[in-house]
């Protein structure tokens, strides 16, 4: 066999693997709409994935583990998702678990079941699951338990973790030692040995943890079961997924660019890229199958957690926006801190992403607002700085520079169209829009699918 290419292998490659529509050489495919968060998380990306997912044939997540908390509601019912995308909600489309996402597997199933019940069906026919993705079992819990109070005792702060397990997961990956779905779906002897290796390797680590291991065994023999119906090939699935016949395909992104592991606020992020990067990362997909990038941000912002937040307003309008907007964290229940819309932050996800359009959320939660602001440049000693600042002492000492608006003191949630908004809402739209330099496709006034403006 030759090593080199030629142009007989390259022709053969780009031919269709899956059935349907041929394509010339230079088709390199279906394009993927990807949906990401640009702030810090909660932005409201499981209602634009839903919006989207209606005409979507496949919905992936390619990072992140339960971590993430997507809320979609659909004729007045509320399903929060965690591991499963939001896309499973349409009983058309696929929805495809990458191998960038860590799985807890009683957490997935937890979460299918508890949705069942509120009238999801058919959830598990169509779920696809990556044999690449790496498993959260229960002891990463503990330790990120475990972790958060060493965190506590040592340097007097937390991260403010989910406790999902997310980042000892992650460091299991990174560290060879984590196991993934193939390896629970392989041979269990062989599986159970590198369980024992990774539990004894946390408890030299961490000599508070107790695992009841046989007992961690023989439920995860279980879920093994209950699993592999929905088990693929990831990369060759998206592979077929992309170049077969013409389909769309949608990646919806957890967590957001500010918690990303390389861009966000570090060390107050999550463990994977929630940035495109985890998109290509995380499924196994070419960057020129890339297509549309939709960043999703509110018209305000909010973190949940420790960290630096420049715009966080500790006073009434906090307290406002905190009430008025339910900021409440779905996976946790813990209160959202909140403050005025950074555009800092959201050109900084721009730099990263390259947003293609913007869906602007929570329009209508700055209703009753006497006046509004806008962050839209930090300075250090006085001094603009062009740039997002890496290091945190720097980004808790900037200083904002704020554009202040009028409120438009009008009910905005029964708008559906860009002419019902009041002339003042335009104007801070066309604002945002201008200083982001991506158009605005969408604009949410309200929870249900229905209430979202559309532009183009
Ligand atoms: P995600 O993690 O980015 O999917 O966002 P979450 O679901 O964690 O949080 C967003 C919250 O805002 C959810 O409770 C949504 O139902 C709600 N929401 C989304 N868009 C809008 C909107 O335009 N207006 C209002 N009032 N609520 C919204
Ligand atoms: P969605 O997808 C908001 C935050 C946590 C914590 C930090 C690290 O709903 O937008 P982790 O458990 O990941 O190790 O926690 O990241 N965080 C989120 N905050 N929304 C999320 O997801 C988040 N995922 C992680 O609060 O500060
Ligand atoms: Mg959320």
């Amino acid at each position: 066999m030759s090593l080199t290419w030629s142009a007989k292998d390259h022709k053969n490659m780009s031919q269709p693997a899956a059935t349907g529509q041929k394509r010339s050489r230079n088709d390199t495919g279906n394009k993927v709409s990807v949906v990401l968060g640009a702030q810090w998380g909660d932005e409201g990306k499981g209602k634009v994935v839903d919006l989207l997912a209606t005409e979507a044939d496949v919905v992936c997540r390619c990072q992140g583990g339960n971590n993430a908390g997507h809320t979609v509601v659909v004729d007045g019912k509320e399903y929060d998702f965690h591991l499963l995308p939001s896309g499973i909600i349409n009983s058309k489309s696929i929805s495809l678990i990458g191998n960038g996402v860590v799985i807890h597997l009683p957490g997935l199933f937890e979460e299918g079941d508890k949705n069942e019940k509120k009238g999801l069906k058919g959830w598990e026919k169509r779920l696809i699951v990556s044999d690449r993705a790496h498993l959260v079992f229960d002891f990463h819990q503990v330790v990120d338990g475990l972790q958060e109070t060493e965190r506590q005792a040592h340097e007097g702060k937390t991260i403010g973790t989910t406790k999902k397990g997310i980042g000892p997961a992650y460091s299991s990956k990174a560290s060879r030692t984590g196991l993934r779905v193939c390896d629970l779906l392989g041979d269990f002897k062989d599986f159970s040995m590198r369980f024992k290796n990774l539990v004894r390797q946390h408890q030299s680590m961490y000599p508070a943890l107790t695992v009841d291991v046989e007992d961690q065994l023989k439920k995860l023999k279980e879920y093994s079961e209950r699993l592999r119906p929905m088990v693929r090939d990831g990369v060759y699935y998206m592979y077929e997924a992309l170049h077969g016949s013409p389909k769309k395909i949608l990646v919806e992104g957890a967590n957001a660019a500010l918690l990303d592991i390389d861009f966000g606020t570090y060390p107050f992020v999550t463990s994977s890229n929630c940035t495109v990067g985890g998109a290509c990362t995380g499924l196994g997909i070419p960057p020129v199958n890339i297509g549309d990038v939709f960043g999703v941000s509110k018209a305000y912002t909010t973190r949940v957690g420790i960290g630096a937040f420049p715009t966080e307003q500790l006073n009434a309008v906090g307290e406002l926006l905190q009430t008025r907007g339910h900021e409440v964290g779905v996976t946790t229940g813990r209160k959202r801190r909140c403050g005025w819309l950074d555009l800092v932050i959201v050109r900084y996800a721009h730099m990263i992403n390259g947003f293609t359009g913007i869906a602007l959320t929570k329009l209508d939660i700055l209703d009753v607002m006497d006046e509004i602001k806008v962050g839209i440049a930090y300075k250090v000693n006085g001094k603009r700085i062009p740039h997002f600042p890496a290091n945190m002492d720097v980004l808790h000492k900037v200083e904002v520079e704020y554009e202040t608006f009028p409120g438009w003191k009008t009910d905005t949630s029964a708008a559906r169209k860009w002419n019902d908004l009041p002339a003042k809402a335009q104007n801070y739209i066309h604002f945002i829009e201008n200083h982001i330099g991506v158009p605005i496709k969408w604009i949410g006034v309200g929870k249900s699918r229905e209430c979202m403006i559309q532009m183009f």
